[in-house]
């Protein structure tokens, strides 16, 4: 329902971005860093909040770079008032949520579509199944077993896969992460929309 993601990583893309010169709109839930500077910024509270956000945004970007650890499930039913001890159910019903990826992939064919892999074993191999049944461009596997890597920490140690190369980055900064990620985007995208 939840996780420990600190919004580190998407906040290191969208300052490489926006300093590369892209006009960048970051979505974003829970933020333990600043946002950048020069970056318009939409807050979500959940996975279907985000996605209205997405579908606004989508048909007008060049690139998505998808960093959010979003939940696969959420609670069938919210509480309207406080739920007294004693009247509480032992266990809470779920629901799946939508994938966001896959809901927005028609609304724009055109934008390059960034995902990203948190795995904790087989993780080249789960990213590639994810990199071809989302349909994406890029995936930015991310072992999230190790300390020094994934959420939270500084550091990020990912592998890109799209799905003729893997390349192994080695353990960096976010910011640095990011960068190494938008040179294979730059590579992705048409001729005439490069930033420079
Ligand atoms: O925020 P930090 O503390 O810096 O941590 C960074 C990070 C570990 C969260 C980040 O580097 C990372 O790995 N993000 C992806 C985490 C994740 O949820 O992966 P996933 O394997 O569950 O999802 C695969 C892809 O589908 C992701 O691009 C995700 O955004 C997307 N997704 C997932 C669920 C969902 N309902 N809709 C989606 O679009």
């Amino acid at each position: 329902i939840s996780n420990r993601s600190s919004g580190k990583m998407g906040v290191a893309l969208a300052q490489a971005a926006h300093s590369r010169g892209a006009s960048v709109t970051l979505v974003h839930g829970p933020l333990t860093v600043a946002l950048p500077n020069g970056v318009s910024a939409v807050p979500v509270t959940t996975a279907l909040s985000m996605l209205d956000a997405l579908e606004a945004q989508l048909p007008h970007a060049d690139v998505l770079l998808m960093a959010a650890a979003v939940g696969d499930f959420r609670p069938k039913t919210v509480a309207s008032q406080k739920i007294k001890k004693g009247l509480e159910k032992e266990s809470l019903t779920l629901v799946a949520n939508p994938d966001l990826l896959m809901s927005t992939k028609a609304l724009n064919p055109a934008c390059v579509r960034v995902g990203f892999a948190a795995e904790t074993q087989h993780v080249e191999q789960y990213a590639a199944e994810k990199l071809k049944r989302k349909g994406l461009r890029l995936m930015v596997a991310n072992d999230v077993s190790q300390k020094d890597a994934g959420f939270q920490v500084d550091t990020n140690r990912v592998t890109l896969l799209d799905g003729k190369r893997v390349q192994l980055l080695p353990l960096m900064s976010k910011l640095d992460t990011a960068h190494a990620i938008l040179d294979r985007v730059l590579g992705l995208l048409p001729r005439n929309r490069k930033p420079r």
